[in-house]
């Protein structure tokens, strides 16, 4: 089957894996996400994973903590929710790997390009937890970084809203939807996507953003055969 696209890089919030009011791990969601994945891998697609932290840390919930380690703190909170996105891949039949920005050895694989880039090429998942393993970046940056690093050819940018707006549509009934948009817009009117970091990540290194709702789990695989369903963004 023809696809837009061949190795992937997928974001997801923690939100995304998260219970009724975004705190911990929703094991029922997490399989409908996996059992997409699932089917991308039957289809070839190389599929790499960026996961966030939010369900379980948020580094402005911390205002008063020290922005490093609060950013520590959210770190480990993406190395939990990668672990729990392993586990249930490896349950519904997928092989996968995790690797950390920041070592932890006896838990998870340290992040090694190469090595994440064998994996892919053998039909593995490849998780990445601890975001860029640096304070003050975002994981939305990390999954910047990771696409442009393992050569992704767009990041998959899995929301709980279907595409990029003009407002916030959860709060202005009026914001319309773009098709697709520039980067280079996407900064000027500072609309939410990602942070300005991540997105001029992706401009400089022309990494194509999909945006789409994760309330619908297939919509992964629908974009990935080039559906137009959500925003695209790119130059
Ligand atoms: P190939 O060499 O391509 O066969 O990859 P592989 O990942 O199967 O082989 P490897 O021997 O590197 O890893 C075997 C298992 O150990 C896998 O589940 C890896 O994720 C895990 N593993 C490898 N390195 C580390 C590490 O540094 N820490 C932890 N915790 N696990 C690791």
């Amino acid at each position: 089957m023809e696809c837009k696209y061949k190795r992937v890089l997928l974001k997801l919030s923690g939100e995304a894996l998260s219970n009724e009011g975004g705190f911990g791990l929703n094991f029922v969601k997490i399989k409908k996400v996996c059992e997409q994945i699932k089917i991308l891998t039957e289809m070839g697609i190389e599929t790499a994973i960026v996961v966030g932290g939010g369900n379980f840390w948020r580094g402005r919930s911390g205002e008063s903590m020290d922005r490093t380690r609060a950013d520590h703190m959210g770190m480990l909170a993406t190395t939990i929710n990668a672990l729990a996105i392993l586990d249930t891949l490896e349950d519904v039949g997928v092989q996968a790997r995790v690797q950390t920005g920041i070592e932890m050895k006896q838990i998870a694989e340290p992040y090694i390009r190469n090595k994440a880039i064998r994996h892919l090429e053998k039909g593995r998942v490849v998780v990445f937890g601890c975001g860029t393993g640096n304070p003050f970046f975002s994981t939305d940056t990390a999954a910047a970084l990771r696409a442009a690093e393992i050569d992704a050819d767009v990041i998959l940018l899995a929301k709980n809203v279907d595409g990029v707006y003009t407002s916030d549509p959860h709060v202005d009934k009026d914001a319309v939807k773009f098709d697709s948009i520039k980067y280079i817009d996407v900064l000027n009117k500072g609309l939410k996507v990602m942070d300005s970091t991540a997105i001029s990540l992706c401009m400089d290194n022309n990494i194509p953003i999909e945006v789409f709702g994760l309330d619908i789990p297939e919509n992964i695989i629908r974009v990935v055969k080039g559906e137009k369903i959500g925003t695209y963004v790119g130059k």
